[in-house]
């Protein structure tokens, strides 16, 4: 399985995440590759099996860098499917379901209902149990195909 995640992350706290479980699916034997959003255009992203977009919750809405990312995205290689993260410091969060709807043009298949992640104050730490979380939807995204 080839993995490809792209994230945005204002504090640092998505991109220990995504790199957590980058590791998680490298360990797992997979082949994983992780981006930023500030470094690459969403027409080079690599192919890949599973896409996983993470960004941070900002103002209710996906942050501004990754809302223009999954705009532009152009994803060709079919049956492609993706999955979503988001760190948020709020009770709740429906950024989630923002992000799908963004990609929705891209026809792209959606894996899991997602994972939202809470930060303990606007800049972290992040939760105590995120590790977890991400082994949990490690497992899940590399289960469904
Ligand atoms: C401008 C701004 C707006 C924010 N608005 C929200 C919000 O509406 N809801 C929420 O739960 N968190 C909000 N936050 C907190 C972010 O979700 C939190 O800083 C982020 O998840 C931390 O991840 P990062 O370190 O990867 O940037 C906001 C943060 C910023 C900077």
């Amino acid at each position: 399985m080839k993995v490809c995640i792209a994230y945005e992350s204002k504090y640092g706290n998505g991109q220990k995440c995504v790199e957590h479980l980058k590791d998680i699916i490298s360990n797992k034997g997979h082949a994983v590759d992780l981006f930023s959003v500030r470094d690459v255009k969403p027409n080079e992203l690599l192919q890949a099996d599973i896409y996983v977009f993470s960004a941070p919750t900002q103002i209710g809405s996906p942050a501004r860098k990754m809302k223009k990312f999954l705009k532009k995205i152009n994803i060709t290689q079919e049956g492609s499917k993706y999955a979503l993260i988001t760190t948020h410091s709020s009770d709740t969060t429906e950024v989630l379901k923002k992000m799908e709807k963004l990609l929705q043009p891209t026809g792209m298949t959606k894996i899991t209902d997602g994972l939202k992640i809470k930060v303990t104050g606007m800049k972290g730490p992040l939760e105590d149990s995120y590790e977890e979380k991400l082994e949990a939807f490690a497992n899940d995204i590399l289960g469904s195909g």
